[in-house]
């Protein structure tokens, strides 16, 4: 196949049945959100380039080389969302949701795209399930959207996740920490590495997170934000992590993480999963106390959070895929000289009955339709003779066990969508064979 029709690089096609379980996931974010009533919203997929610039950070991995930037006709740049957050505290102002009761409650799921390099739990198209909560600074704020978060968690059957949580502080703590992270590392500069050396200028906290080792090993002994932060800040923090403590949640305090996303203020987070290797991030989140003024939409504090659902999908507990085993369609077999127009008829009566069914609409050997039903991983086949026609019953075969039964058509919808059907058909011959002569 040629390149070009080929699949972009990092992104990827989600196929059935898998999307079955992507499904029951989103809905279980719906159901889980809606208990805390948090409502959807929908932004485009493409925003203004200065938006991110502007919200995200000029000196993040996003915005310096991630983004999937690009001019449109009339030479705007425009961008898809490497991430949501912005998208939701842009809507937030441009909407006048600053007039709306607050706290606004709003929760999201979809693509986001980024220009990494792909490898497993990474892609350039990626999705997430994401809920920003605006207009409440309370650090009780933080504790219930974590501990939704937790909930849907929870929901899905996982049991061994772990949540890190630290604080960044208010911008005068930051100020303060700067300084001192930055009089730590000027001597140490030139073993820095390349990309650090350049964020002691541009965002030097971002040091923080460095994976190189030589890194690592400068960071040894330098300051903590912790010891930097203002009575507000450290009080904010305080209150966050007694209201966790208080509703039992459990939680490991990361004094150095940072996030890679410069909005961020007072409470930070992630969850990890062992089971993710290398990109073990599945959740990020945060609060920021400022995006939204930064947008022009005055002083609303925000906090909220991402997951990662493709990543969520690679470590899904089994326990909640098993329940979203597709359903098996019934197939309607048109049988002898009965024409598959009868079988498209009765397929047609049970589905406005809310039966899943497939009807047959070739005519071919009863052999070759149960062969057919049988890869479809059909469980049941109705079969339409000139007999059933005659008398208004349709057989009922159940190809797993071979049973079969006789049902007055009234009364089939019923019958199929009962988990018991064979209390309810009349015993008939078993065994396929001997019916396929008829
Ligand atoms: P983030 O940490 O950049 O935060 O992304 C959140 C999650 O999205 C990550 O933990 C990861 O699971 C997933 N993710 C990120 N990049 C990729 C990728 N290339 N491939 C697959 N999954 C990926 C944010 O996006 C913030 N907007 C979160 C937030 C919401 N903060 C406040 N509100």
């Amino acid at each position: 196949m040629s390149e070009s029709y080929r699949r972009v690089k990092g992104t990827r096609d989600l196929l059935p049945p898998e999307t079955a379980v992507w499904a029951a996931v989103e809905a279980t974010a719906r159901s889980v959100f809606g208990r805390y009533a948090y409502r959807e919203i929908r932004t485009p997929i493409i925003e203004h380039t200065e938006l991110f610039v502007r919200s995200v950070g000029e000196s993040t991995d996003i915005v310096g080389k991630e983004m999937y930037t690009f001019a449109d006709r009339k030479g705007r740049s425009l961008t898809l969302r490497p991430e949501s957050t912005a998208s939701v505290a842009r809507a937030f102002v441009e909407n006048g949701m600053t007039s709306w009761p607050q706290p606004v409650k709003l929760f999201y799921i979809g693509p986001q795209f980024r220009y990494e390099r792909p490898q497993k739990g990474r892609y350039r198209q990626f999705h997430q399930i994401g809920a920003e909560l605006l207009g409440d600074a309370s650090p009780l704020a933080d504790v219930e959207l974590l501990l939704m978060l937790n909930r849907f968690l929870q929901e899905l059957g996982f049991e061994d996740l772990v949540v890190l949580v630290n604080t960044v502080g208010d911008e005068a703590s930051r100020q303060a920490y700067r300084a001192s992270l930055v009089g730590f590392l000027t001597p140490r500069r030139d073993a820095l590495s390349e990309d650090s050396q350049r964020r002691l200028e541009s965002n030097p906290l971002r040091i923080l997170d460095s994976k190189s080792p030589g890194d690592r090993e400068q960071l040894e002994g330098a300051p903590e934000l912790h010891d930097s932060l203002t009575p507000e800040a450290r009080e904010h923090f305080d209150q966050v992590r007694a209201g966790l403590d208080a509703q039992g949640m459990a939680y490991r305090v990361e004094n150095r993480l940072v996030r890679g996303l410069d909005y961020y203020t007072h409470t930070v987070f992630e969850i990890v999963s062992e089971g993710l290797g290398a990109q073990d991030a599945l959740v990020g989140g945060g609060r920021y106390d400022g995006l939204v003024a930064a947008l022009g939409g005055g002083a609303v504090p925000g906090i909220g959070f991402a997951i990662g659902e493709d990543r969520l999908l690679d470590v899904l507990p089994e326990s909640f895929q098993r329940r979203f085993v597709p359903a098996s369609p019934t197939t309607v077999v048109a049988v002898g000289e009965v024409s598959p127009m009868a079988a498209l008829a009765l397929a047609e009566e049970l589905r406005s009955q809310g039966v899943e069914c497939i009807a047959e609409l070739t005519t071919r050997s009863l052999k070759s339709s149960m062969k057919r039903a049988d890869r479809h991983g059909v469980e049941r086949v109705l079969l339409l003779g000139e007999e059933e026609m005659e008398s208004g019953r349709v057989t009922l075969r159940d190809l797993r066990s071979g049973r079969q039964g006789v049902v007055l058509r009234d009364r089939l919808a019923a019958v199929l969508t009962s988990d018991d059907f064979y209390e309810i058909v009349n015993p008939g011959p078993s065994g396929p064979e001997g019916e396929e002569e008829r």
